[in-house]
């Protein structure tokens, strides 16, 4: 009996969620928030139709202000976890990429990834003196070990984005800081301007289904540490 009811796991969690305007960020807060969690969401622009019951603070990950500002309002609501999921892709042959493009995809998942995780950590250090612990689960991709023609450039923010998530793993676990990296395969969302919902993405996850991996790292009971969870759409080519 560990106190916390079975449909509410996360009751008494303070959670917080990047890149939660639409796509897999806005699933996770909403996964999370029904889990009975408390959850501060941030992204660029507030999410299409609001997010009842949901904290929102808008954040630009590449602006270190802004993190700063982010990470205080979560760590002055009790934060004990962060989700770093705000990410961007840019697709094509080696030949066309572009300084602006490198920019762009780096300066969201790996400067971003590092620079919330960084304004989170002195608070979750503070909390484990306070004998308590804490959670950082990093959105990746399986991409994250492998690489594909026409994705140089996201495949290698992603590969970077599991080391930052590996090295949070080794200094974290001298202050309770359980880290997991979630990796996900296609998946049915807003990201690199699709459009969800056509019939060519019937076959991809769906955003939920990256939510419950995410939930299920979070509510793990506290001697449970999820390392990684890959997850993809049965459809997409096994490749190990
Ligand atoms: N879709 C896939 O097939 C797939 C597969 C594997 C992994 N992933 C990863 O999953 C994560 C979420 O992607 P998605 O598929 O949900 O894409 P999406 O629908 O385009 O959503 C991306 C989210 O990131 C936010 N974001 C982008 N730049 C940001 C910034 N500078 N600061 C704060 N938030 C920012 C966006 O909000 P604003 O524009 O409002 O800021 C949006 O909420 C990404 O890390 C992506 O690499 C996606």
């Amino acid at each position: 009996m560990s106190g916390v009811p079975a449909d509410r796991p996360l009751a008494g969690r303070v959670i917080a969620v990047t890149g939660a305007s639409r796509g897999i960020g806005l699933a996770i807060a909403q996964v999370l928030h029904a889990a009975g969690a408390q959850v501060v969401a941030g992204a660029r622009q507030m999410p299409e139709h609001g997010l009842p019951g949901i904290g929102f603070a808008l954040l630009d990950v590449t602006d270190e202000g802004s993190v700063q500002a982010f990470a205080r309002r979560a760590i002055e609501a009790g934060a004990d976890s962060l989700v770093n999921n705000a990410g961007v892709g840019v697709f094509g042959p080696l030949e066309t990429a572009t300084v602006e493009d490198y920019r762009r995809v780096f300066d969201t998942n790996v400067l971003g990834t590092l620079l919330a995780t960084r304004h989170f950590l002195p608070a979750f250090r503070e909390r484990h003196a306070r004998g308590l612990s804490s959670h950082l689960v990093n959105v990746t991709s399986d991409v994250s070990t492998r690489t594909f023609a026409h994705g140089s450039i996201y495949a290698a923010s992603k590969h970077a984005q599991r080391a930052l998530t590996q090295t949070a793993a080794h200094e974290g676990q001298h202050f309770g800081l359980r880290v997991t990296e979630i990796r996900p395969g296609m998946t049915d969302t807003h990201f690199n301007a699709s459009t969800p919902g056509t019939p060519e993405r019937a076959g991809h996850l769906r955003a939920h289904d990256v939510a419950q991996a995410v939930l299920y790292a979070l509510a793990a009971p506290a001697h449970v540490r999820v390392d990684e969870v890959v997850v993809h759409p049965t459809v997409q080519p096994v490749v190990f």
